[in-house]
C-alpha cells in the first residue's frame, strides 16, 4: 500500500502536532513544580503584625494608628510597609453562604475600607488564617475547605499578605492542606505575599518555597534571651534553602515589648537581619522609646537584609558561648555578627578561613551599631571584645 502526496503532508502535520504537545506537557509538569510564581519576597518581607504585643485584643482602630505610626516614626520609608493583622479578626462563624464575617464589635468597618485606608498610607495590609477547621485562637473558623473562596475574599479585599497557620487541621497531610491555598491564592490573579506558619513541624525549607514566599522554622517565640536565641539556632540549620522569593522564618520580633535588655533586643535585629529573616515589628509602635526605634530603625543593619544577594547568613564558629555569624554580601562584602552568649565580655575572633574571605585580604570594617569606620584596617583576622548577652555587627569591604 502506497502513500500519496496528502497522506505523507498529513502525516507530517500530526507527528509536528505530537511534538509541540510533548514539550507542552513538559512545560506543565515543570511549572507545577512550583506552584508559586507571584514574583513577591525578593527581599525578606518588612512590616508589622499585631499578634506578639496584642494577641487577640485588636480592633481596626489599633490597626489604622500602627499604619499611621509607621508612617510618621519614619519607619515605612525605611522599608516596613506590611501592616498584618493576626488571629481573632473574624466572627466564629461563617455567613450563611460561607464567606468569612469581619468581627463586627471590632472591625465593624470591615477589612475592605482598613486595607484601603491602609494602601492609601502607602503601606501594604496583611491578614491571617489557617490550613485547619479553626485559627489557632480558636475563636474564628480557619480556610481547610474554603480555600478558593477565603482566597478570592482576601483578593476582593485588597490583601496583599496571608500569613496561614497550622492548627486544628483534623489530623490531615501539609500537602493537602498548604497546596490547596498556594493554588487558590495564584488563582486569584492578585499577587499576595504568602506566609506559610507550620511552626517547622515537618521541615519546611525543604518545600516551603514551592509553595510559600516565607515558611517559619520554629515554634512560636517569646519575649526572652532564651526563646530568641534559640529559635535563632533551630532556623539557621537551614541557612542553604532560603532565597529571593522564600525565606526561613524564625519568627516576629520581640523588639520593644519588654521582655530583654537592650543589648539582647541588639542581638536579636542582627541575627534576624543577617539571617535574611522577615522583619516583622511586634512591638507597638505607636508607643515606641527611642531605644527600640534606634535598633529597628537602624538603617545600615537593615540594608544587611534587604541586600540583593539574598544569602542568609551561617554560624560558621562556635566556641563555648562565643559565636561567629557571617554571610556574603553583594559587592564583594561580608556581614559579620560577633556574639556573646555568655554573662562575662570576652574577645572574639573573625577569621578570613571561616568567615569566606580570600587569605591577605586587607578589609576595611564599619560598625554598624556604631556608625562608625573603624580607622585600623584587618588582614586574616579580626578580633573584637565583646559584652556578655551582646553582639558586634560589622560589615567588611575589601581593600585589595
Ligand atoms: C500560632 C502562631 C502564632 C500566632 C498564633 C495566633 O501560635 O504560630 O504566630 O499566629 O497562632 O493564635
Amino acid at each position: 500500500m502506497g502513500f500519496s502526496l496528502q497522506d505523507i503532508v498529513v502525516l507530517l502535520f500530526l507527528s509536528a502536532l505530537m511534538k509541540a504537545d510533548a514539550r507542552v506537557t513538559a512545560v506543565d509538569s515543570e511549572s507545577k513544580r512550583t506552584l508559586l510564581a507571584n514574583g513577591l519576597g525578593i527581599t525578606p518581607p518588612m512590616g508589622w503584625n499585631s499578634w506578639n504585643h496584642f494577641s487577640c485584643f485588636i480592633n481596626e482602630t489599633l490597626i489604622r494608628e500602627t499604619a499611621d505610626a509607621l508612617v510618621s516614626t519614619g519607619l515605612a520609608e525605611l522599608g516596613y510597609q506590611y501592616v498584618n493583622i493576626d488571629d481573632c479578626w473574624a466572627e466564629q462563624n461563617r455567613d450563611s453562604e460561607g464567606y468569612f464575617v469581619p468581627k463586627k464589635s471590632t472591625f465593624p468597618s470591615g477589612i475592605k475600607a482598613l486595607a484601603e485606608y491602609v494602601h492609601s498610607k502607602g503601606l501594604k495590609l496583611g491578614i491571617y488564617s489557617d490550613a485547619g477547621y479553626l485559627t489557632c485562637s480558636q475563636k474564628m473558623p480557619g480556610s481547610l475547605g474554603y480555600e478558593q473562596k477565603d482566597a478570592d475574599t482576601f483578593a476582593s479585599w485588597g490583601i496583599d499578605y496571608l500569613k496561614y497557620d497550622n492548627c486544628n487541621n483534623g489530623g490531615l497531610k501539609l500537602m493537602e492542606r498548604y497546596p490547596r491555598m498556594t493554588r487558590a491564592l495564584m488563582r486569584t490573579g492578585r499577587p499576595i505575599f504568602f506566609s506559610l506558619c507550620e511552626w517547622g513541624d515537618m521541615h519546611p525549607a525543604l518545600w516551603g518555597a514551592k509553595l510559600g514566599n516565607s515558611w517559619r522554622t520554629t515554634s512560636d517565640i517569646n519575649d526572652s534571651w532564651e526563646s530568641m536565641v534559640s529559635r535563632a539556632d533551630q532556623n539557621e540549620v537551614y541557612a542553604e534553602y532560603a532565597r529571593p522569593g522564600g525565606w526561613n522564618d524564625p519568627d516576629m520580633l520581640e523588639v520593644g515589648n519588654g521582655g530583654m535588655t537592650n543589648d539582647e533586643y541588639i542581638v536579636h535585629f542582627s541575627i534576624w537581619a543577617i539571617s535574611k529573616a522577615p522583619l516583622l515589628i511586634g512591638c507597638d509602635v505607636r508607643n515606641m522609646t527611642r531605644e527600640t526605634m534606634d535598633i529597628i530603625g537602624n538603617k545600615e543593619v537593615i540594608a544587611v537584609n534587604q541586600d540583593p544577594l539574598g544569602i542568609q547568613a551561617k554560624k560558621v564558629r562556635m566556641e563555648g558561648d562565643l559565636e561567629v555569624w557571617a554571610g556574603p554580601l553583594s559587592g564583594y562584602k561580608t556581614a559579620i555578627v560577633l556574639l556573646n552568649r555568655s554573662l562575662k565580655p570576652s574577645p572574639i575572633t573573625a577569621n578570613w578561613d571561616d568567615i569566606g574571605i580570600p587569605p591577605k585580604t586587607v578589609v576595611e570594617a564599619r560598625d554598624l551599631w556604631k556608625h562608625e569606620t573603624l580607622k585600623k584596617k584587618f588582614m586574616d583576622k579580626m578580633t573584637v571584645s565583646i559584652g556578655p548577652h551582646s553582639c558586634r555587627m560589622f560589615v567588611l569591604t575589601p581593600l585589595s
